[in-house]
């Protein structure tokens, strides 16, 4: 028996005897029994009543990829190959896995309920805690090398901001390159992995991208952060909305940067850059100025006390504010 059949069955909050529990899921009432224990121990809670049977008492939004297809226009729903999984390490590995077996001309995308080993930028882990967050990756192709990747990571950002403002979210900034803000913290952050060459010209990218939607706290994580519902508590907020918003976004940008070119994102993403104006640092405070906003190609511009532009690379280094 699968333990998401079981939750599906308790997600509505209702008491649901141990018989019929058992019934629909065609298996004995020890096993639900079990079942419920090893749902407890993943850290739901299930009261346990007396004569009646089990209530579920935490909140539930299990990924559905019918859901998530409902959501999305149907021409985009018809091309798309979603993988929807319950734990993974990463799910930018688990789409080139998803490649690897073959999804044909199909836009491989994999989601999953919880990362055992969540990648974020520059080397660092992401926290992937079960049920709480989305963690999303898609495929993608594009043409005409690694050259015409500048600014592309930049791209998904803009993707991703637009997708939470289309679900109500005010108040979305973005951090040089690609990570989401919202006032109180970072909700969201982006890691986009490039693949070899597939012929001449031709490349893959894999753009991952985990957003903070139930988190209400989190251990570990070294910066001030926040979630969709602790910055909208009066949505309610489901994952499979949010990913069909995200996809639809980053698919859409995907195909913009291909027919148009980096130009067209130039302005969204200078407005909502949270450092313009903003004395600034990068390299472990070497390097100090105001941020500017970018340049034609994604770099950001630092204004020295010299009065010197700086362009600073997307890669390896990292902007912060200045002490
Ligand atoms: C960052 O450091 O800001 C980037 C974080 C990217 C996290 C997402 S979650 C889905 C995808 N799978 C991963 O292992 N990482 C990305």
């Amino acid at each position: 028996m699968k333990l998401k059949a079981l939750v599906a069955l308790l997600s509505d909050g209702q008491v649901h005897s141990g018989e019929s529990l058992a019934q629909e899921l065609g298996v004995s009432r020890t096993a639900i029994w079990k079942q419920v224990k090893r749902l407890m121990d993943r850290g739901f809670e299930v009261a346990s009543i007396r004569g009646r049977g089990y209530q579920l008492m935490s909140r539930v939004d299990l990924l559905d990829s019918a859901m998530i297809l409902a959501h999305l226009d149907e021409e985009l729903a018809a091309r798309i190959d979603l993988r929807v999984c319950d734990e993974v390490d990463s799910t930018n590995a688990e789409v080139l896995r998803q490649v690897a077996e073959g999804c044909g001309s199909k836009l491989p995308i994999s989601i999953a309920d919880c990362q055992t080993a969540g990648r974020g930028r520059r080397g660092r882990s992401w926290q992937s805690p079960r049920g709480e967050n989305l963690y999303l990756s898609m495929g993608l192709v594009f043409h005409g090398g690694f050259s015409v990747l500048d600014g592309l990571s930049l791209v998904f950002g803009v993707a991703v901001a637009e997708a939470l403002e289309m679900l109500g979210v005010t108040g979305v900034g973005l951090k040089w390159p690609n990570d989401i803000f919202l006032p109180a913290g970072k909700l969201g952050g982006i890691l986009v992995e490039l693949q070899g060459e597939l012929q001449e010209g031709v490349v893959r990218v894999v753009v991952g991208i985990g957003i903070n939607v139930h988190m209400l706290k989190a251990g570990g994580v070294d910066q001030p952060w926040s979630s969709l519902a602790s910055a909208c508590p009066d949505t309610e907020w489901t994952r499979n909305r949010v990913a069909a918003a995200v996809i639809g976004a980053v698919a859409d940008a995907a195909d913009d940067f291909s027919n148009k070119g980096f130009g067209v994102f130039h302005e969204p993403w200078q407005k909502r850059d949270i450092y313009n104006n903003r004395l600034i640092q990068a390299k472990d405070g070497e390097l100090k100025g105001v941020g500017n906003g970018i340049d034609g190609s994604g770099n950001y511009l630092l204004v020295t006390s010299d009065g010197g532009v700086v362009p600073i690379r997307a890669g390896e280094i990292s902007l912060r504010v200045a002490p």
